[in-house]
């Protein structure tokens, strides 16, 4: 009896942990629409604010509107190919319902313009190396939620830049 007792404990310590280190990243991995692949792009001499317009100038960097890939990939021609994932929103003329999984909790500001053209800080210091990226992004990527805070506030405190809680809080 105490045997399949400890078994009994022993499973449910397992799955806790396994949902605790989920919970952590904020959820399971997201399967998104489309087989994206940045590789593919950045190999073809593509810049990484041609698709997101508001990474240098802006707060938010954006996730490109369908009508972007439209401009290279037509349904039926043979290059660039396109495969029948996206094809199929490129023919419904719909938007590619992408989930967006960057993105900090609603009472802080974060500004891409500030890091990226006024810092000089690069892409990859917070999101990884996205050129060599052939799959699309799913939640367990996002540096900064695995990170929380500390992602930020270490930097800040490298860097000599303020580390006054309603500079991020507001
Ligand atoms: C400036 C032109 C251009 C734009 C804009 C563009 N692509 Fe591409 N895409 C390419 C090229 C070039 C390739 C690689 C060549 C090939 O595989 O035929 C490619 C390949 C792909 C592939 C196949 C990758 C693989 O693994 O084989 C997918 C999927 C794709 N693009 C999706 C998109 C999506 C989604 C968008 C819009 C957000 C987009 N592309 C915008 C040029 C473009
Ligand atoms: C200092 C860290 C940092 C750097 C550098 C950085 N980002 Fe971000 N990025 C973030 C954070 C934090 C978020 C979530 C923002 C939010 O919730 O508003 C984010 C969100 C995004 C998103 C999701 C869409 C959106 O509008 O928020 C994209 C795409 C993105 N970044 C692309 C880029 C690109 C491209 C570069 C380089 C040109 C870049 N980032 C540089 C921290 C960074
Ligand atoms: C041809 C358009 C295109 C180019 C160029 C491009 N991206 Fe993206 N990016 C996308 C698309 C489409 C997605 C959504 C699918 C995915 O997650 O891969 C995305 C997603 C992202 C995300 C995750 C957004 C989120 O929160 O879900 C980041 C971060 C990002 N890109 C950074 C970069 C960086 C850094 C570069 C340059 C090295 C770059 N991208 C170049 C189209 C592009
Ligand atoms: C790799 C280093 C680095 C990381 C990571 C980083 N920052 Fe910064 N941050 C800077 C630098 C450098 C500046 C000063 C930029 C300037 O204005 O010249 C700055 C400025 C700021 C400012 C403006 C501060 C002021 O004086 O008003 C805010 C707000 C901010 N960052 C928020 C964030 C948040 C939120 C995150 C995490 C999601 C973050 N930062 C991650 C380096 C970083
Ligand atoms: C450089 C930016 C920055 C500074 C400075 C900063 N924070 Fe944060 N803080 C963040 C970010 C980003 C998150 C969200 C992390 C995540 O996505 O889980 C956060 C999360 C938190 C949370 C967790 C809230 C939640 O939703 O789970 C608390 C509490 C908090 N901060 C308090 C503080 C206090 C107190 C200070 C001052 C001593 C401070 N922060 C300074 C960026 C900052």
């Amino acid at each position: 009896m105490p045997k399949i007792l400890a078994v009994i404990v022993l499973i449910g310590m397992t799955v806790m942990g396994g949902w605790f280190i989920v919970s952590a990243w904020g959820g399971g991995p997201v399967k998104q629409p489309v087989a994206y692949n940045h590789k593919a792009h950045i190999d073809a001499g593509m810049e990484c604010a041609a698709c997101h317009t508001g990474a240098e100038e802006g707060t938010h960097a954006g996730i490109p509107l369908t009508e972007k890939c439209a401009l290279c990939h037509k349904p039926g021609r043979p290059y660039p190919k396109t495969p029948d994932d996206l094809a199929f929103f490129l023919k419904a003329g719909k938007e590619i319902p992408w989930t967006q999984l960057h993105r900090t909790r609603r009472h802080v500001y974060f500004s891409h313009q500030r890091h990226v053209t006024l810092a000089g800080i690069d892409c990859a210091k917070c999101h990884g190396d996205v050129k060599k990226k052939t799959t699309p992004f799913d939640r367990a990527a996002f540096p900064a939620r695995q990170a929380g805070m500390n992602l930020c506030v270490d930097c800040h405190r490298k860097e000599k830049v303020t580390t006054d809680c309603l500079a991020c809080h507001r």
